[in-house]
């Protein structure tokens, strides 16, 4: 037996005990006549002890060859300790080794493992397998699990069944590029990994499995940012015979059930808000509802005087910073240079200082008076010692440009607190979104989506204006899940595709299998995928996904600890008929 205990298991009741344990040498603190190593494995950190009194010369002698992340075993009697720790679980005790082997040598690690380490971001995701060593990585991926394991459970026992659906697939239209893979048995062909398991969770519909999930791998090619990765993991549910108040109360419930279970929150509210509101409020579809800052629209205060910013443009947009007006100059001059950057875009500012007097001092006073800037207070619900920050220009460019800044201004407050939970349902989504690169309407979610009831014949004459049975799900600012009815109907379907700017031909190519299972009686359906990996990452305080993803891709979408993507041999390549076509290969 490798070991009686582990390394965090052991308390003062254990005195006399004599134990075996392994794991790794954290630290040692070597006095020549005693030798001190703090032993850690995934449960904690024990103390051992060798006394040359009590130890022998041996023993004494193995232990003073020690270093760093040795793997080793000891055998001994577990002591109450004279100096206690009580900031170590197993502070109260320590372990007077009577019998000490090294199991295996390390060379010294790159980085520090402890809590704080002195590796940097790229060393820790090369050396990954010695980051996990660490607790905070450690606690993480046990987070990670437990969330998982409460997902199981809550589904299984509301009859959902699990259901796993094939990686080596056809394109799934969710977006983003494919990763492809080619065939070896089918010269010339390739297979997709899917972007999500959509069409096979509605054939499980058609079917007749009624209520699906699985917690699956998807695959993006596209660009990474702190809550995205190439390969992800997504809660992917399907239910038939519903509709969408269905769907929204059973991933409510499990909402509700994971903030409970996980963080020991209970959620009074759970709101629900339309796509346009949550634009006109946030000017995001995913807003924060955490805090208040919501957008004060000054069209009809601000339109009517010489300021030609204002007058030209589509929306002039407002939002009050709580006690903002503490700010220096300076300060909001850095505020200014924020909105400017190309990142967001903004042409410029405007602010309005509302003083504790009940007076106003805005930039722009030259055009305005003490009454005018009284209603632009009114309409952002500004307070006397708070500032109005004020947008213009284009409706979507500057919602956008006062959401960053809402968001950035929020964090710099400390408004967006770890331990706050706001969940949201924004529904009501637009069914189309218009593609400037393409010149023409893309589903907002995806071609499976179905228009909300009787909108189907605006889509000729209105398409930007047609709303689907399309809902997100929204947590702290973050869109953790998104989902919607489905079409059902092998009419309506193809008249989507038609639409789309599928030819018919293309349509069958691509989703004929579906169109023909339409055929069969295919029920009404819905569903929602979460992402998981961006569930336990907020539910785990944090927002970037890859502290809880065992092994990450960086930015750059590769792997530095195995080095992938790499090269092929150029007998793999003949056997896939493939042939590089790269300069400079
Ligand atoms: P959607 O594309 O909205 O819907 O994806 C669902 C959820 O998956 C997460 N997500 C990601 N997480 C990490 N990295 C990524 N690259 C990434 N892309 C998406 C998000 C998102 O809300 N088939 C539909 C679901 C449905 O209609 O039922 C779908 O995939 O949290």
């Amino acid at each position: 037996m490798y070991r009686t205990h582990t390394n965090g298991e052991l308390r003062i009741e254990h005195v006399n005990k004599t134990v075996t344990l392994a794991g790794w040498v954290q630290k040692t603190r070597n006095k020549g006549f005693m030798i001190w190593v703090d032993l850690r494995d995934r449960y904690g950190i024990t103390q051992l002890i060798f006394d040359e009194e009590r130890t022998s010369p041996e023993v004494m002698e193995i232990a003073a060859s020690l270093g760093r992340e040795y793997v080793i075993q000891v055998t001994g009697q577990v002591i109450e300790r004279e100096s206690k720790n009580p900031a170590m679980p197993t502070g109260d005790i320590e372990i007077l080794v009577s019998d000490l082997q090294i199991l295996n040598e390390s060379l010294t690690p790159p980085f520090t493992i402890e809590n704080e380490t002195d590796g940097g971001e790229d060393l820790r995701m090369k050396y990954r397998y010695l980051d996990i060593r660490r607790k905070p990585v450690r606690q993480n991926l046990v987070f990670r699990h437990k969330v998982t394991m409460a997902v199981r459970n809550y589904l299984s026992e509301k009859d959902f069944v699990e259901v796993e659906t094939p990686y080596l697939i056809k394109s799934t239209p969710e977006g983003a590029r494919d990763f492809v893979v080619p065939s070896r048995m089918n010269e010339g062909q390739f297979y997709a990994l899917p972007q999500s398991p959509q069409t096979f969770k509605q054939l499980l519909m058609v079917g007749g499995m009624d209520k699906y999930f699985q917690i699956v791998k998807c695959f993006r090619d596209e660009d990474l940012r702190a809550d995205r990765q190439p390969e992800f993991t997504q809660i992917d549910c399907e239910m038939a015979f519903v509709e969408q108040e269905d769907i929204l109360q059973m991933f409510e419930g499990l909402t509700r059930h994971l903030l409970e279970e996980i963080n020991g929150v209970t959620v009074t509210d759970f709101p629900r808000m339309t796509y346009d509101e949550a634009m006109r409020r946030y000017g995001n579809d995913k807003p924060d509802i955490r805090f208040g800052m919501e957008f004060g629209e000054l069209n009809e205060v601000a339109q009517h005087k010489d300021f030609n910013v204002f007058n030209s443009a589509e929306l002039v947009v407002g939002i009050a910073v709580p006690n903002g007006n503490t700010y220096s100059r300076k300060e909001i001059d850095a505020l200014i240079d924020w909105v400017k950057r190309p990142q967001i875009g903004a042409m410029g500012m405007v602010y309005v200082r509302c003083n504790e007097d009940g007076s106003y001092k805005s930039s722009v006073d030259k055009f305005y008076d003490q009454q005018d800037l009284a209603r632009w207070a009114e309409k952002t619900n500004a307070k006397p010692g708070d500032l109005i920050c004020v947008l213009s220009g284009d409706v979507h460019k500057t919602r956008t440009q006062l959401s960053a800044l809402r968001m950035h201004l929020a964090q710099e407050l400390g408004l967006r607190k770890a331990d706050e939970f706001a969940p949201l349902w924004v529904t009501d989504f637009p069914l189309l979104e218009w593609d400037e690169e393409t010149s023409r309407y893309h589903a907002m979610h995806h071609p499976f989506t179905s228009p909300k009831p009787g909108q189907l014949e605006l889509l000729e004459s209105n398409p930007g204006a047609v709303k689907a049975n399309a809902y997100d799900l929204v947590l702290n600012g973050n869109e953790i899940g998104g989902g919607s009815i489905r079409i059902y109907d092998k009419k309506v379907q193809a008249k989507m595709f038609d639409y789309l700017g599928f030819s018919k031909e293309e349509a069958k190519a691509q989703f004929g299998f579906l169109m023909d299972a339409f055929e069969y009686g295919a029920p009404p359906h819905g569903g929602i995928a979460f992402g998981l990996d961006r569930l336990v990452a907020i539910l785990g305080g944090q927002e970037t996904i890859r502290d809880f993803i065992a092994f990450p891709k960086n930015n750059a979408g590769r792997d530095v600890m195995i080095d992938a993507p790499a090269k092929i041999d150029e007998s793999q390549l003949k056997e896939l008929h493939l042939k590089l076509n790269i300069e400079n290969q």
